[in-house]
């Protein structure tokens, strides 16, 4: 008898002996179960947990530092007025107290690798930058959560940053957000309530506008309104009262407004431009785009190098009064994803967030050499993979008719239980890396997260004949005798099934378990075909819907719940890719999903934990027992770091609230004078200086 029966207990056995109807085959399904708990695997290096004010404050400082150069070449001669006056009222001031190595110097270059390509600087309209901290580092937003891995539990709730605080009203419906004063863009331009408006109602809520991450005014809560009061204050109104849960929102990449007296005049409402080249007007090839981040696009070569040099204007200073960043530069070599893991462990550039594990045992090995010039250190299991079938059967993407049958299996419970039935866990996690790294992934939270709970957890286990068994259930049979199964009769002329799944091509990871899922399927007469695309199209095709199924890497909200949480289920048209609205902008939700939607909103409609825990025991039972995606691995990911760099927080993880990019607060990292290895490609320049961006700084 398989093991899993157990699990029935007496009375469901009972039950399944007495049933007349139930055929041979049906009694040996297996039953769903718990998942196994993952091997045990530590993660490597504690952060020290510090309350918010340990780490910075708003404040003026008698006086202010910049790099001697800076002064030399650029305000002593007239090009840029004195660091005081470029400085807001009141910078955000880190304190040396909470610095690992204390205050730095000033110098070098953090060198990274990525796997995208910038297709433009106006990410408001959906422009990609690269990924791999080119947008963390040019964007900043309202609230900032990447540091939050530190902060200890009790003061948990997302940091200032560009919004300096913020008071409730009494009822809760309002909130006022006091912006930075007098802070400026790269170019010198002040940074006001006009940008914060501007990138609100031309960008999230203008239905022909989606910003980079897919914000939209549900993204801060169905009704939800905002206006400007003065040019830095701002006032939210919300339908619920005190959803403190939007102030995770507000940080990368749901709001981070961006510079308007650039992109508003390209904006169709305020010239003759179409979105489309409102979204496309600014190539990557435009340098010196004001950004409000501690470095500047000074140079681009296509498939070669993004060079960014420091922000003139940058608002964070250390509590000496140094303005950050301590580096001068940060470079972008334009390469593959995989590459940034063997040039991070060789020392050719200086950090990675190791993701692939088809690189571990070789990172694994070179770093374990004590003249390595790197660290390697792996954190939790936070990367986890979905299949996620598309559940939208109205009309969005305009699909032809064999994707709106696939779209109609998808929505169909037993093809759904044969699918996860067919896939073996195991295998598919050994097939990345051997090793402990690895853990049977049903879907929904990832066990080791804080809202995980086993119980509720439900894990359908591999089993070829039990995922054929739901599959004849849900109608389908290999007519023909070839060996795939074929759609219903009464679809598409009953001919063979055919599905395709869409994976981003950039990353080795991600078409190693596409093609799995497609190997495994295979056993079981499911015929699915390999859509792979590169990032850029392959985000277009997520985000518009245009897929059967996509296998892709999971978001933060399955980390962190509190953050992104509406995209914990299709809380809104265009919240969840794998269901949105069709185009009249109705929602066809499965019952399960209507629940589920009840739940995230619920959550985030209270403050108490008991009633949060509760709640999110009910949402993993209903993701995982009703299968609204398909879960397959989850497993840690490794920062690696060049051993030069000072400043960088113990225990930084590779994903968590944010990316490690921001997570490590690259604006304070720094090395030491005597280590800099002179890797400047334009030593003591700044960003439009001549001979480098579009025109001199002032
Ligand atoms: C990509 C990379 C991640 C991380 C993020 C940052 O998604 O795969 O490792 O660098 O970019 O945006
Ligand atoms: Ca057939």
């Amino acid at each position: 008898m398989p093991k899993t029966t157990r699990t029935l207990g007496l009375i469901g056995y009972a039950a399944l002996l007495l049933s007349a109807s139930t055929s041979l085959t049906e009694a040996q399904l297996l039953e769903p179960t718990t998942p196994p708990d993952p091997p045990k695997f530590d993660a490597q290096g504690t952060p020290t947990f510090v309350g918010v004010t340990d780490m910075f404050e708003y404040r003026a400082l008698p006086e202010y530092h910049e790099p001697a150069w800076v002064t030399e070449k650029f305000v002593v001669t007239g090009k840029l007025p004195p660091v005081a006056e470029r400085l807001p009222r009141e910078p955000l001031v880190y304190k040396a107290s909470n610095l690992p190595d204390g205050i730095g110097v000033y110098g070098d270059v953090m060198r990274h690798v990525i796997g995208g390509r910038p297709e433009g600087w106006n990410y408001m309209a959906g422009q990609s930058q690269g990924w791999g901290g080119t947008d963390i580092g040019t964007m900043e937003c309202l609230t900032r959560t990447g540091p939050l891995f530190q902060v200890k539990a009790e003061e948990l709730e997302p940091l200032p940053n560009l919004a300096k605080g913020w008071e409730w009203s009494e009822d809760g419906h309002q909130l006022t957000m006091h912006l930075i004063e007098g802070a400026k863009w790269s170019d010198g331009v002040p940074f006001t309530s006009e940008d914060v408006m501007f990138y609100w109602e031309d960008n999230v809520v203008d239905p022909n506008v989606t910003p980079l991450n897919g914000a939209s005014p549900e993204s801060f809560g169905e009704g939800t309104t905002l206006r400007a009061i003065d040019d830095y204050t701002i006032e939210w109104t919300f339908r619920d009262a005190f959803p403190k849960q939007y102030l995770y929102q507000m940080a990368y990449g749901n709001f981070c407004p961006g510079p308007a007296h650039i992109f508003k005049p390209l904006h169709p409402k305020y010239s003759s431009n179409t979105y489309d080249q409102y979204k496309n007007a600014i190539k990557p090839e435009y340098l010196n785009i004001p950004v409000m981040g501690a470095w500047v696009p000074a140079e681009y070569r296509a498939d070669d190098i993004i060079v960014m040099l420091r922000n003139p204007y940058y608002w964070k200073v250390d509590d000496a009064g140094n303005q950050l960043p301590y580096l001068d530069e940060v470079h972008y070599r334009l390469s593959t994803w995989a590459d940034r893991d063997v040039q991070a462990v060789a020392g050719t550039a200086d950090n990675s967030a190791m993701e692939q594990p088809e690189n571990y045992v070789e990172a694994l090995k070179r770093a374990a050499d004590p003249s390595a010039p790197s660290r390697l250190q792996f954190g939790a299991r936070t990367i986890g993979y979905t299949l996620y079938p598309n559940l939208s059967a109205n009309g969005w993407g305009e699909p032809d008719s064999r994707r709106q049958a696939v779209r109609e299996l998808n929505r169909n419970f037993d093809f759904r239980k044969g699918v996860t039935s067919a896939l073996d866990r195991q295998s598919i996690g050994e097939a990345l890396v051997k090793g402990p790294f690895t853990a049977i992934y049903p879907g929904g939270l990832y066990a080791g997260t804080t809202f995980y709970d086993k119980a509720s957890t439900v894990y359908y286990p591999y089993s070829a004949e039990t995922a054929e068994a739901y599959f004849t259930r849900a109608g389908l049979a290999d007519t023909d005798g070839d060996g795939i199964l074929n759609f219903p009769a009464d679809q598409e002329g009953g001919r063979n099934l055919e599905i395709t799944i869409l994976a981003n091509a950039d990353y080795q990871t991600d078409k190693n378990l596409a093609e799995a899922v497609i190997a495994h399927l295979e056993r079981v007469g499911i015929r699915v075909v390999a859509n792979f695309m590169t990032g850029t199209q392959f985000n277009a095709a997520q985000s518009s819907g245009q897929f059967d199924w996509v296998v892709i890497r999971n978001g933060s909200e399955l980390v962190a719940v509190v953050q992104n949480t509406a995209s914990l289920a299709p809380t809104g048209p265009r919240i969840a890719a794998q269901h949105q609205a069709g185009p009249d902008g109705s929602m066809d939700l499965l019952p399960f999903e209507t629940e589920m939607v009840e739940v995230v909103n619920a959550f985030t409609a209270t403050d108490d934990a008991a009633e949060r825990i509760a709640l999110m025991q009910r949402y993993q039972r209903l993701y995982t027992e009703n299968i609204y995606a398909i879960g397959l691995t989850q497993y840690p990911g490794a920062e690696i770091i060049n051993k030069r760099f000072a400043n960088v927080p113990a225990g930084v993880p590779i994903f968590m609230f944010n990316w490690d990019v921001d997570n490590m607060m690259r604006e304070r990292l720094f090395v030491p004078a005597d280590k800099q290895p002179g890797y400047e490609l334009h030593p003591q320049s700044l960003p439009g200086a001549p001979g480098i961006g579009n025109g001199p700084v002032s």
